[in-house]
């Protein structure tokens, strides 16, 4: 049933999700990607690992980490929810991955990092 799945969010509703000036970092060094690619490749991801029963991805409004797109909210078990910033389209395969279970190892790299104001806690 729809209503029992595990969802993850995209932010695809922001005009300024993905606009801000975002400076290179190693593991970032390349500029965001469009939202939709990100939750059209985790709807992918999703199917290929044969996991459509458990998970879905679907687009949305803001998820306050505006300027630092494309922003996915991750389910990570109970209530409790992570936010993955500057997520690719290549991310989604090791985000449905890790994520597949309840309380699955987060990706560090996908955090916001500690210099971002908008830090947020898990
Ligand atoms: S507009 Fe996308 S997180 Fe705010």
């Amino acid at each position: 049933m729809s209503s029992q799945k595990r969802t993850f969010h995209v932010c695809t509703q922001g005009p300024f999700c993905c606009k801000l000036k975002q400076e290179p970092t190693l593991e970032r060094p390349n500029p965001p990607t469009e939202p939709e690619e990100v939750l059209a490749a985790l709807q992918a991801a999703i199917t290929d690992q044969k996991l459509s029963e458990e998970l879905e991805a679907a687009g949305g409004g803001c998820l306050g980490l505006c300027g630092f797109g494309p922003n996915v909210l991750v389910p990570s078990g109970g209530r409790r929810f992570l936010r993955y910033r500057q997520v690719t389209p290549a991310d989604a395969a090791e985000i449905v991955q890790h994520h597949a279970k309840e309380g699955g190892e987060r990706i560090e790299r996908l955090l916001p990092c500690p210099t971002d104001k908008r830090r947020l806690p898990d």
